[in-house]
């Protein structure tokens, strides 16, 4: 059987692109966060659709299920296969050309293996912005972005991956292709295809192609760090900058003083430039097609009116992209200090603005007295009401123990509380493996038959990245 197919895939693949060395085989085997570790029949690395295509037909004659992979990065075990060695890991990073940029048209047509970074970088060539911008853009991938419905740190002006997708291709579980590369604004053909494969976590399809939005590219930007007290003046603040500033605000990122303290611990030289560690330090970013004087001086009104209204306590602008730079630098080490200091248990939720306060009120007094010590780092993209609340073990204790023991019980606090406060259990993340079992509990009971009827339909054999999302 293993033989046989190895066999068949030779037919359409040169062998030095199926890897089947132990090896070789590694890198693709365990997941960025060193959570998940699994096995595979094969990598696969194909260089086209039409290949792509023929390695499904050849899965799915065989009923042998495969596990897309873009750039590996994602947080929720999703790309990683299960222990069987049975599985094959079809990974898209050979198929990466910009395949057009419409400059009319204003958007950019993609390989699903390209990297998100670099189809930044050409964007920017044209003079042209593609706002999707996460700490991992050096290397996820469209595909992958695509798929999980990637956030980052554009959404409040610019939307999520989701919002910037016009167009697909898309390899179905059968190995048909499904040609949806239309770079239309509208379109009301019935029921919308691309959006039921965008978010889908390679369940319902392998994504191989993709059309894109394009923005101008801002000619000016200004980055501010501000100090806040609380939730509740934060919230007030962003407000305030919705309200001035529209549709000039770019950024607005929350960082506490416990994970700044963490990349302190991890990274010294990432100080805070903000004076006394205050509670919340917030990022905030506006961007415009005027003068740089313009921005500054609205930036500047704004930020004298938080300082009379009593909602910021000190403050500092950058005052070039170096320094503007090094602001981002900072939001984006809290995750890597993350993972130098241990495998922490990472909630990625969303909850109304309006009740936020409650959340972490309500959550943090009910964990801290249900697992005495424990450390709570929050960050996150505090626009989008999206909120990396992440618990770490008290100070000296085993991160694998603690997790071992009380993960299950941290998730589903966290979750009811969630589920209180009508918020979501995944804000950008997706649900892999991780949040298979809080999915199932949270999602709804209709909300999460209709999601088993869809993936019934489209992959009846259950081939595709099978026990990830959602089991059948
Ligand atoms: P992978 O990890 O390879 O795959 C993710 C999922 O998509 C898997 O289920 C996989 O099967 C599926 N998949 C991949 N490619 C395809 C395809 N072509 N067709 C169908 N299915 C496919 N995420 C955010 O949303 N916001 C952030 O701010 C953010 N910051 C991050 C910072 C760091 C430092 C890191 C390491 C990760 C971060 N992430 C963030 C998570 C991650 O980068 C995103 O989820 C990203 O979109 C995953 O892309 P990938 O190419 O690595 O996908
Ligand atoms: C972020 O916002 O930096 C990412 O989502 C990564 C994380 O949650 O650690
Ligand atoms: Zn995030």
């Amino acid at each position: 059987m293993k033989a046989n197919l190895i066999t068949q895939f030779e037919s359409i693949l040169l062998s030095k692109y199926i890897l089947t060395d132990e090896d070789d085989k590694t890198p693709y085997l365990t997941d960025w966060r060193k959570r998940y570790t699994g096995k595979a029949l094969a990598v696969l690395l194909p260089g086209s659709v039409t290949e792509v295509a023929a390695i499904v037909k050849i899965c799915a004659a065989a009923g042998t299920a495969i596990i897309p992979q873009g750039g590996h990065t994602g947080f929720c075990g999703g790309a990683t296969p299960d222990s069987s060695g049975e599985q094959i890991i079809i990974n898209l990073k050979r198929m990466n050309q910009v395949r057009e940029i419409d400059i009319a048209n204003q958007t950019i047509s993609l390989d699903a293996g390209c990297i998100l970074q670099s189809i930044q970088e050409k964007a920017a060539t044209q003079g042209f912005l593609f706002p999707l911008s996460l700490g991992a853009e050096g290397s996820c991938m469209i595909g992958g972005n695509l798929a999980t419905n990637a956030g980052g740190t554009n959404v409040l002006r610019y939307g999520n991956t989701r919002d910037l997708c016009l167009g697909l291709e898309v390899v179905t579980a059968q190995g048909e292709i499904w040609n949806g590369m239309k770079g239309l604004r509208k379109d009301n053909t019935g029921y919308d295809l691309r959006d039921l494969f965008v978010g889908s976590e390679g369940t319902l399809g392998i994504i191989t192609g993709a059309v894109m939005k394009l923005y101008p590219l801002p000619i000016s930007q200004w980055t501010t760090l501000v100090a806040t007290q609380d939730i509740t003046s934060t919230i007030t603040l962003l407000n305030l900058f919705q309200k001035r500033a529209t549709s000039l605000l770019t950024g607005f990122e929350m960082m506490t003083e416990e994970s700044l303290a963490l990349n302190q611990k991890h990274f010294p030289h990432m100080a805070n430039p903000l004076k006394g560690n205050p509670p919340y330090t917030i990022l905030i970013e506006l961007s415009d097609h005027e003068s740089e004087e313009h921005v500054k001086l609205l930036l500047e009104t704004i930020l004298e009116e938080a300082f009379e209204a009593g909602l910021i306590s000190d403050a500092v602008i950058a005052s070039n992209l170096s320094q503007a730079n090094s602001f981002w630098q900072m939001r984006e080490h809290i995750t890597l200090a993350q993972a130098e200091e241990g495998a922490n248990l990472k909630h990625d939720i969303t909850i109304p603005l309006s009740a936020l306060d409650s959340f972490i009120t309500e959550t943090d007094t009910l964990i801290r007295a249900q697992f005495p010590g424990i450390r709570i780092i929050n960050f996150g993209h505090l626009g989008d009401g999206n909120l990396h609340y992440n618990i770490a073990p008290p100070p000296g204790v085993d991160f694998k123990a603690f997790n071992l023991a009380n993960e299950k019980p941290v998730h589903e606090l966290v979750y009811s509380q969630v589920e209180r406060c009508k918020g979501s259990i995944s804000a950008e993340h997706g649900v892999g493996q991780l949040k298979l079992d809080g999915l199932r509990a949270h999602k709804g009971e209709v909300a999460h038959d209709l999601m088993k009827a869809i993936k019934k339909a489209l992959d009846p054999q259950n081939i595709l990245n099978p026990h990830k999302v959602i089991s059948i």
